[in-house]
């Protein structure tokens, strides 16, 4: 009786999973492409047993020399394909109707909800908007001030270990710099993660984003499953979020409260980017403009406002420390690059080492532009862009099938021999000869591109400038430690650290 019972669900079920990917399965073939074996209803689980975020793109990078530019894996249910063809990227950033993240970026939910990281359609484009001031260059002037004045908080705690000898692992330095730079860009309070790192909202929001990059190779990506195989991590992920949320909600409650007085006292001025006086003096934050703003006459709610406050932290706070911690690596280890930088300080900026910076002086250092393209060309902080397709999709000739989320894998096109001769040597002057003009489009796009690329671009350029000028300047970098063991989770990192030396420079 049991051998039949059982017997039966599984026919059953073997049935029910052959129809429900013979679609994708047909299409994909027609598209040429193919991937691993699968077997039924687990599709290629247990290939995917031995993907650890340590050797996620030496196996990616293996699958494409087998199978061509683009190779489709099945996680159960979930079809994905990855890809490196140019043209597919073409298709899906320059798409205004696909918009939405790979169903691997649910895992964010919890946290984002439904702000402009996770939004697709009109809730999107109308919060893009919205937020698009706080990006305004009279904006940037003022973040430019709080860069400058916590790089300096960074320098003096690197001071206490620059006497030549001692391993630093700088990613632990930089994550807490680049959080006191973007809460107070975005919030207007200074959390001061630097000096008090246990703040409980500096440990909350280290804790939130270790616990969610850690699930996106594991069983605990699906919520469902997630309270179930790790009960104690989930309620830490839940806990931490509330002491969060509790946080901004207090600080946007206070900005409101000051923006009601102010209407009531007639002191209240409304934001205008274009007013001369005004920019200039701004000391507008992402929340004073979402205060401020309303969709077709209606303010936007606490909720609303902290969905955004809260994806703009995510989405600047641990991209900028990669890319800043893994350019400082890749100095320590080519000195004749760190000291072509410093003769560009010294140039840009002049002799004293603790003038405060500008923006138009953090343009003006072109190599320093070199070398951080350069980095982000071969440790790409988003290393993957993800999309997923909900319903048969006509490009042309070709229909992609609905129901399958398609990677663009950044990294191993910026790796690519095809696009970058001689790809994996560090070589910052490729940059200066104007290779960029020569590439074909979309084989440089760490910042995504089309009508979702990155808002925080000039933010983060200026950021990443303002911290390695700062060490640079006081600090002579060396090669100690371990060397990089490339880490994928959200964002690069690395398993063994990002460890450099430093020397207190004397002139
Ligand atoms: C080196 C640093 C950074 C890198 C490499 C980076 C890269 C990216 C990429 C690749 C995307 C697009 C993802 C997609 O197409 O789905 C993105 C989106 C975004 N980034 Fe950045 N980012 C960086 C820093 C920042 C900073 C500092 C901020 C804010 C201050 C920021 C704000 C955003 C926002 C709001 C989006 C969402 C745009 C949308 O969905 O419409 N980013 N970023």
């Amino acid at each position: 009786m049991w051998i039949f019972l059982i017997t039966g669900t599984l026919i059953w079920l073997m049935a029910w999973d052959h129809i429900r990917k013979r679609h994708r399965v047909t299409f994909l073939k027609r598209l040429n492409i193919s991937g691993p074996p699968i077997i039924p209803i687990l599709g290629n689980f247990f290939h995917g047993l031995i993907i650890t975020p340590e050797n996620f793109f030496q196996t990616v990078g293996d699958y494409f020399k087998r199978f061509g530019k683009s190779f489709v894996f099945w996680f159960v249910g979930e079809c994905v394909v990855f890809t490196t063809d140019l043209k597919l990227f073409e298709c899906i950033l320059n798409s205004s109707t696909q918009l939405e993240k790979a169903q691997v970026y649910q895992i964010l939910r919890h946290f984002l909800s439904d702000g402009i990281l996770m939004s697709s359609g009109i809730k999107w484009s109308a919060r893009r908007k919205l937020m698009a001031p706080a990006f305004h260059f009279k904006c940037l002037d003022h973040f430019v001030e709080i860069m400058d004045k916590n790089s300096g908080v960074m320098v003096e705690k690197l001071r206490k270990v620059a006497d030549g000898k001692t391993c630093v692992d700088i990613f632990k330095y930089v994550c807490l710099e680049s959080l006191d730079v973007i809460t107070e860009a975005a919030m207007g309070v200074q959390v001061n993660a630097q000096n008090v790192p246990n703040f409980p909202y500096t440990k909350a929001l280290r804790s939130v984003i270790y616990i969610e990059s850690q699930r996106i190779s594991n069983l605990r990506r699906y919520d469902w499953l997630f309270p179930l195989v790790a009960p104690l991590v989930y309620l830490r992920l839940k806990k931490d979020i509330r002491t969060m949320q509790e946080f901004s909600d207090k600080v946007i409650r206070e900005r409101r409260e000051i923006l009601v007085r102010e209407k009531a006292n007639g002191s209240y001025r409304p934001i205008n980017l274009g007013d001369a006086e005004i920019g200039q003096k701004s000391k507008l934050t992402l929340l004073d403009i979402l205060l401020q703003a309303s969709i077709n006459n209606h303010p936007l709610s606490d909720e609303d406002i902290r969905e955004e406050v809260d994806g703009f932290i995510f989405a600047g706070d641990d991209t900028t420390t990669s890319g800043v911690s893994h350019a400082l690596y890749v100095l320590s280890r080519h000195p004749e690059v760190q000291e072509r930088i410093y003769e560009e300080i010294l140039g840009v900026l002049g002799e004293d080492p603790d003038s405060p910076v500008t923006q138009s002086q953090l343009l003006d250092l072109k190599y320093l532009d070199c070398v951080i393209k350069e980095t982000v060309r071969l440790h790409p902080p988003v290393a993957l862009i993800g999309r997923y397709i909900p319903k048969d999709w006509q490009i042309g000739e070709q229909t992609i099938p609905g129901n399958t989320n398609i990677m663009l894998v950044l990294y191993n096109v910026l790796r690519d021999p095809e696009y970058f001769p001689d790809p994996l040597t560090f070589k910052p002057e490729r940059w200066m000869d104007g290779e960029k003009a020569s590439l074909p489009k979309f084989a440089y796009i760490p910042f995504s591109a089309g009508p979702k690329t990155c808002m925080g671009q000039k933010f983060a350029s200026l950021h990443m400038k303002t911290l390695i000028f700062k060490v640079i300047r006081h600090f002579e970098l060396l090669p100690l430690g371990e060397e990089l063991k490339t880490r994928y989770t959200i964002i690069l990192s690395s398993s063994s650290g990002i460890n450099i030396g430093l020397r207190l420079r004397t002139c």
